[in-house]
């Protein structure tokens, strides 16, 4: 705990700060705040020391705990945001933490995922180090008719987190993966639980992972065409615990938004999207029938696709999955 609230007087000053000022600050002795200093450079951190002026922070390793995410957010928002090591799934670990009474907004971030998981049954790959895998519970009173957006804007959302940490703003792939130069950085899953009395939400839970410093030879043959990351795009190492305060951030003004701010977040979707225009194939799930080629038109106001077959036949797509050419090696 003296480790962490050194480190963020530290990450607060550009200069040397005295040990005496540290130790004045938070009431506890020189030899405390020595130890302190100690345990943060074994973790990593690079603290320079001299004699007269003090300690400075020079250089943050890419950590993610709750003391890393803590430096970037009001310390009243880290009351209701979970970091572990390593979990089986986020969601499924929030899902717990909602039975349990967590409150709206409470967020759970895992350094990596033992049984990661992603849309429609499959898995989702989240090693340790290099991503941010990250989930978060809302709990609005409506109907969950009402809510099937809320997916969508949560890519919003993300992207411009993504924005803010990586200068780069990444396209939409309809409904909800981010991609950037034709690879995915990032899916999100979102799982509803339904109350049976009312037949209203209980609870939403929006699992995203993102893939941050990953390197191209670490995600293997069959996902290098299909995956990348921010590091790689972006050719630096990307500060995974800045990115995951953003992503909490964009997610609480999304909170905020939802669902009066629909216009704001509708027209910055659809100045991301890169879906329409293009050449696609719809996947009908759980049918067992050959995708369909068709041309992507529009994102319509509830943030379904209007898609064109090839026949000339015209469908508002609102939930599954297209696959679009030129995107994903496809
Ligand atoms: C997809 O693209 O198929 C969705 C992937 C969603 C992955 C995230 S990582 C955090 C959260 N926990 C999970 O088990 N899955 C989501």
């Amino acid at each position: 705990m003296t480790k962490n609230q050194v480190l963020a007087i530290l990450a607060s000053e550009k200069t040397y700060v005295s040990g005496e000022k540290i130790s004045q600050q938070l009431g506890i002795s020189r030899a405390a705040v020595n130890a302190a200093v100690k345990a943060l450079r074994k973790e990593g951190y690079g603290i320079a020391s001299t004699t007269n002026k003090g300690y400075l922070l020079e250089y943050m390793p890419d950590i993610l705990n709750e003391a890393s995410i803590g430096l970037y957010l009001p310390a009243e928002r880290m009351q209701s945001v979970k970091v572990v090591e390593k979990i089986d799934s986020t969601n499924k670990g929030l899902r717990a933490m909602a039975y349990e009474g967590a409150p709206d907004g409470q967020v759970l971030i895992a350094d990596y995922q033992t049984g990661g998981r992603g849309r429609n049954g499959r898995s989702f790959a989240s090693p340790s180090g290099v991503g941010v895998y990250f989930s978060i519970l809302l709990r609005p009173d409506m109907e969950p008719k009402d809510a099937v957006t809320i997916t969508a804007w949560t890519a919003v959302a993300i992207a411009r987190a993504v924005k803010k940490i990586c200068g780069i703003t990444p396209g939409i792939k309809w409904v909800n993966d981010l991609v950037v130069n034709t690879r995915k950085i990032c899916g999100i899953l979102t799982e509803m639980s339904i109350e049976s009395e009312s037949r209203r939400i209980d609870s939403i839970i929006i699992g995203i992972g993102v893939n941050v410093n990953n390197r191209k030879e670490d995600f293997g043959p069959e996902l290098s065409e299909i995956a990348t990351s921010l590091s790689t795009e972006t050719n630096t190492i990307v500060s995974r615990a800045a990115l995951a305060a953003a992503m909490v951030e964009e997610m609480d003004h999304l909170r905020a938004s939802w669902p009066a701010g629909r216009d704001e977040f509708l027209s910055a979707y659809r100045e991301m999207n890169i879906t329409t225009g293009r050449q696609i194939s719809v996947v009908t799930l759980g049918v067992d029938k050959e995708p369909e080629k068709a041309t992507a038109l529009d994102i319509n106001d509830d943030f379904s696709l209007l898609v064109e077959y090839t026949d000339g036949r015209r469908e508002n797509l609102s939930s599954g999955e297209v696959s679009i050419k030129g995107i994903y090696g496809k």
